[in-house]
């Protein structure tokens, strides 16, 4: 099913060059990126450590592009006021460290800011269906989280499909955000099977090499076509 919603690009902060980064936040805004994707991650649900809290008060302060907490941690019920304190606009936590969804997703719907759900690759996408009616969006992991520059898994996008059929079907109007190794290729790919936003690392604008505004307006201009 081709994504019939606007498709927004996601820069993955982690993957940024952190020695050029105001430089780097001037051009993602002059290119139009939509969302600024915070990958926070705690050594423990998966073996890394990237961003923080002190991180997304920095873009939030300095930048006009909102900025997205993904929480690769578990127990994240413990930092949602944390993030949302820092400036958080939206936060998507991994259904894989909770037992309580609805719980944790009022939680941070009191704060009025977007909530969404992630799932890893080999997480069965029917877990989130009595979830949909309470999330704003849903990121579907296509690679195991925890490292930038991994190799995209195929299986996730019959996820994506089951899950913009389904979300279709019951009639919610949900955002599906794709997170890891999205090339041109593979979110082209995940467009198709209903994705609409996806979030751009090595493997698209973060590249060793290139020109970040050139390779987000080219990417930009290749997954829309
Ligand atoms: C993985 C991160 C991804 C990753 C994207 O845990 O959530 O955002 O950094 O970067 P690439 O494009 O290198 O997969
Ligand atoms: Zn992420």
């Amino acid at each position: 099913m081709i994504s019939r919603k606007e498709i927004k690009i996601a820069a993955s902060m982690a993957c940024a060059d952190f020695w050029r980064l105001e430089e780097q936040v001037r051009t993602l805004e002059k290119a139009k990126v939509d969302i600024l994707h915070c990958d926070i991650m705690d050594g423990n649900f998966v073996p890394n450590f990237s961003l923080f809290p002190d991180f997304v008060t920095t873009l939030k302060e300095n930048a006009s592009i909102p900025v997205e907490v993904h929480m690769q941690i578990v127990n994240p019920e413990r930092f949602i006021e944390t993030f949302i304190d820092a400036g958080a606009d939206s936060i998507c936590f991994h259904i894989e460290t909770i037992h309580n969804v609805h719980r944790i997703i009022q939680q941070i719907k009191l704060y009025g800011i977007r909530v969404g759900v992630s799932l890893n690759p080999s997480t069965h996408p029917a877990v989130v269906e009595y979830v949909l009616s309470e999330v704003d969006f849903l990121t579907v992991m296509a690679v195991d989280p925890g490292f930038y520059g991994q190799t995209f898994i195929p299986e996730v996008l019959e996820k994506i499909e089951y899950l913009s059929n389904i979300i279709h079907t019951k009639g919610h109007s949900i955002d599906i955000e794709v997170d890891g190794n999205m090339n041109v290729e593979n979110a082209r790919k995940c467009i198709s099977a209903g994705a609409n936003i996806i979030v751009a690392g090595t493997s698209s604008i973060f590249r060793a090499t290139g020109n970040l505004e050139q390779l987000t307006n080219e990417f930009r201009e290749a997954i829309s076509a």
